[in-house]
């Protein structure tokens, strides 16, 4: 698929914006802090629902403004769509398809696009948060259920937490607990449906990884993504620092099966600590390159051409499974990072893709064959001659 055209409201520094795209690479050009990042989030936005650099959508409405507003002209096999997200400062956001409303969950069904930018590099060093959230955000946008399934997952977690530390709070004994059993069926319900669609994704992501990476850095450096389930008992470090470790593990078993027994070994510590220990909540994903952890082992530009390589496996992914064509790729601020050699890998690598959009702040940074389409941004505008 392919962005035809691309309107902005009060998105970001943008008050208002009117982009023509071509097929093919379009490359974004203007000096720091001109609005490239922000014009090609907004598209990242419409596909994920999130933006690649906050967590909140407030920030993308422009200061001053109540809503902002993107809307894009898709077109796949001659087929054109119009879809449209307000984001709303008081009030829920809204989205449209055709004019016509639908939930804003329902976006990734009609929008396909996969974001590299330098912020990407904590999906190699980052917290297992991250390397989570690129996983079920990718599991959406092959099947857009999953959003509901992860919203539940998430709802069901709370809750069983609110009642662990409720009994933590009133001493209750574990016998006495006959409504955290309800709670336990339906996180190992869900949790296991999550749990085995992740573990899927990672395999199948396995392949075209390694293909990516040789892609982009040229070299046979055998990277490999290995799942830490906790259920199995991995040691996950996370934010909170508490671990299961009284679960052993028991690979092999099904994934409800060995998350019962997981549930079952932690127990104890979950009620003297009223928190679910055991989960894809507290699931990692360990890269590895070279039979050695990636975070903390590898160099900079390994890292680098690891978190660039796992995006563009997502997107060959997208691709190979998807109806409605390629994904749309959009490299945010990646050339000025690349040393000559892989810019042109890089360009080799992404030119099959319906359409690319670059943005880089020095145009010499980005190699000729994808320059044809350049269009200059400054201050929250399109300047549309580059060449004046
Ligand atoms: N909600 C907002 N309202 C108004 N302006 C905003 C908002 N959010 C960000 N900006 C402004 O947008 C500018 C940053 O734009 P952007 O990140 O797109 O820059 P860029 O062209 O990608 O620059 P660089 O080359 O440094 O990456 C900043 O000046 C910032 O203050
Ligand atoms: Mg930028």
């Amino acid at each position: 698929m392919r962005v035809t055209h691309l309107s902005l409201t009060d998105f970001r520094n943008y008050r208002t914006a009117e982009v023509p795209f071509a097929a093919g690479a379009n490359l974004f050009v203007g000096r720091n802090g001109q609005g490239k990042t922000n014009l090609v989030e907004s598209l990242g936005y419409l596909s994920t629902l999130g933006s690649h650099r906050v967590s909140s959508d407030q920030a993308m409405i422009r200061k001053d403004a109540d809503a902002g507003i993107v809307r894009a002209r898709i077109q796949h096999d001659g087929r054109e769509l119009l879809i449209e997200v307000q984001l709303n400062r008081g009030s829920a956001n809204r989205a449209q398809v055709n004019r016509g409303a639908i939930k804003p969950r329902e976006l990734p069904r009609y929008f396909s696009s996969v974001l590299f930018a330098p912020e990407d590099l904590a999906l190699v060093r980052g917290e297992p948060g991250i390397r989570r959230r690129f996983l079920d955000q990718l599991l959406i946008q092959r099947n857009p259920r999953f959003s509901a399934v992860i919203a539940d997952y998430e709802r069901v977690l709370k809750q069983r937490n609110t009642l662990l530390k409720s009994a933590r709070a009133s001493r209750v004994r574990e016998d006495q607990l006959g409504t955290l059993e309800i709670w336990d069926d339906r996180l190992v319900q869900l949790g296991s449906e999550l749990i085995d669609a992740r573990l899927d994704l990672i395999e199948r992501l396995s392949d075209p990884l390694i293909a990516t990476y040789r892609s982009v850095a040229g070299d046979d450096h055998h990277p490999r993504l290995i799942p830490q389930l906790t259920i199995l008992g991995a040691h996950v470090e996370d934010d909170d620092g508490a671990e299961p470790d009284d679960v052993t593990g028991s690979a092999g078993v099904a994934t409800t099966e060995a998350f019962r027994r997981a549930l079952s070994a932690v127990r104890r510590k979950e009620l003297e600590r009223g928190l679910t220990l055991v989960g894809p909540h507290r699931d990692d994903v360990l890269f590895e390159l070279n039979e050695l952890p990636a975070k903390g082992y590898a160099s900079h530009g390994e890292s680098w051409s690891f978190a660039l390589a796992l995006k563009l496996a997502s997107a060959e992914l997208l691709r190979r499974e998807s109806t409605t064509g390629d994904p749309v790729l959009i490299l945010d601020d990646v050339f000025a990072e690349l040393d000559q050699a892989r810019r042109r890998k890089l360009a080799t690598a992404v030119a099959g893709y319906e359409q690319v959009l670059i943005t880089a702040a020095v145009l010499d940074d980005v190699p000729e064959e994808l320059t044809a389409h350049t269009v200059r941004i400054e201050a929250g505008a399109i300047v549309e001659d580059p060449d004046a």
